[in-house]
Order: structure tokens, then sequence, then C-alpha cells
């Protein structure tokens, strides 16, 4: 069974905190939500093998841990998936990106695909797939199932919050993949909206509300 980590550090907890704020405009909300991805990323890639290389400092030749493999793939989920891409990105400069469009419809509340380009040969790679909100889980337990219809199985989710409601989903469909979040909220609303939460991600990261 793949693990939760629950990522809590005073940093990322005072700026999810501003995030959460109604009154924080879109441009701080990008910057805290680059800051926190930023942040995770460090937990995220904890268990990231390393092997040790000769490298001849100015003073003698030694052994020395790089990374065993640098070929990693971060997969936002479109739109609000984008606002996680820089603060990763600023980590693991030699990370590649691929993308996955979905939107829930807001009748039904289901995710729909809308588009999907992925580097190549990203099935060989190490995958996370970010979402700063996951809610019914309809959305990551979707974009989870079509990398693994494409031959992925080494994924990651990457959440800033997660309800309770979207992690056991996503533990149901897909038991081996480890999550990671910033925060646990309580609930979903009738609207099956994260409770407190921080309201719609996507359209606080891009203004369109
Ligand atoms: C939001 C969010 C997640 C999804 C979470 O996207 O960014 O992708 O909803 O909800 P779920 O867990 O219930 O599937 P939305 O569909 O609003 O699209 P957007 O990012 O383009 O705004
Ligand atoms: N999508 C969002 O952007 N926010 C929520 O609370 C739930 C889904």
């Amino acid at each position: 069974m793949g693990s939760l980590h629950v990522i809590s550090h005073p940093l990322i907890e005072a700026k999810l905190t501003r995030m959460r704020d109604k009154d924080t405009p879109s441009p701080e909300f990008r910057t805290l939500l680059r800051e926190i991805s930023l942040l995770m990323g460090y937990e995220i890639t904890r268990d990231f093998p390393t092997h040790l290389i000769s490298v001849e400092t100015p003073i003698c030749l030694g052994e020395f841990p790089a990374l065993k493999d640098d070929f990693f793939t971060i997969v936002p989920i479109l739109r609000a998936g984008l606002g996680m891409v820089d603060g990763l990105l600023e980590l693991m400069p030699f990370a590649h990106v691929g993308h996955i469009g979905l939107v829930r419809n807001e009748q039904t509340h289901l995710p729909e695909e809308y588009y999907y380009k992925m580097p190549e040969g990203y099935e060989r790679s190490v995958i996370m797939v970010v979402d700063p909100m996951l809610a019914t889980g309809g959305s990551a337990v979707d974009a989870i199932d079509s990398l693994k219809r494409r031959g992925c199985n080494n994924i990651r989710l990457v959440n800033l919050v997660a309800a309770p409601r979207g992690i056991d989903a996503v533990r149901a469909a897909h038991p081996d993949v480890d999550i990671y979040v910033a925060a646990v909220d309580e609930g979903l609303n009738e609207h099956a909206y994260i409770v407190p939460g921080l309201g719609d991600a996507g359209d606080r990261i891009f203004g369109t509300r």
C-alpha cells in the first residue's frame, strides 16, 4: 500500500494559511503556491536513490553522492496543477514536464480529459502528478488511470490540500501510489469543494473569477 505523507512544516503552514484567505490576490497566491511546491519537493524526493561518483575537488579526488537517475516527469493536471510546476522545476531543473488536461463537469463533478501530452520515454521515469486540490479524487484517479494505461508504474501524487474522501478514492483505486499533501481538510461541501479549503484553485491562480 502506498503511503500518505502529510508534509507539515511551519513555513508551509503559514504560506498555506495566506493562500486560504479569500482576500489574497492572484499574484501572491501564485507565488505562495510556487514556494510551497518547492518546499514540498524536498520531501517528495527524499527517497530518490543516489550512487557514488568520482569528483575532483580543488583539494583532492573523492567519491560523492549523485542522483542515480535523472529522468523525472512532473505531470500537472491542467489547469491548477500548472501552479506547482515552477517550484518543482526550480528544485529539479532537469525534470521533464508532461500535461494532462482534465476538467470537472460542474453538474456530475466527474473529470473529463481534454489534453494529454508527455515527453518521449516518460513511461520509464518517476512520475509526479501534481494538482493543488484533491477533492472527490476523481481527477487524480483518472489522471493516474491514463498514465497506467500507457505503461507507467512509478507514480506519486502531490497535492496541496486534500479531503479525506479524495485520499480514500486514490488509495482504493491506486494502492501502489504514494500521496504527498500539505494539509488534510475536514471534508467537502455540496458542490464537492474542499472545506475549509481555499476555493477554486484554478480561478485563484489565473484570476478567472
Ligand atoms: C480542480 C482541481 C482538481 C480537481 C479536484 O480542477 O484543480 O483538478 O478540481 O477535484 P476532484 O478531486 O473532485 O476531481 P477543475 O476541474 O476545477 O479544473 P481547473 O484546474 O481547470 O480549474
Ligand atoms: N477544485 C478546486 O479548485 N477546489 C476545490 O475545493 C475542489 C475542487
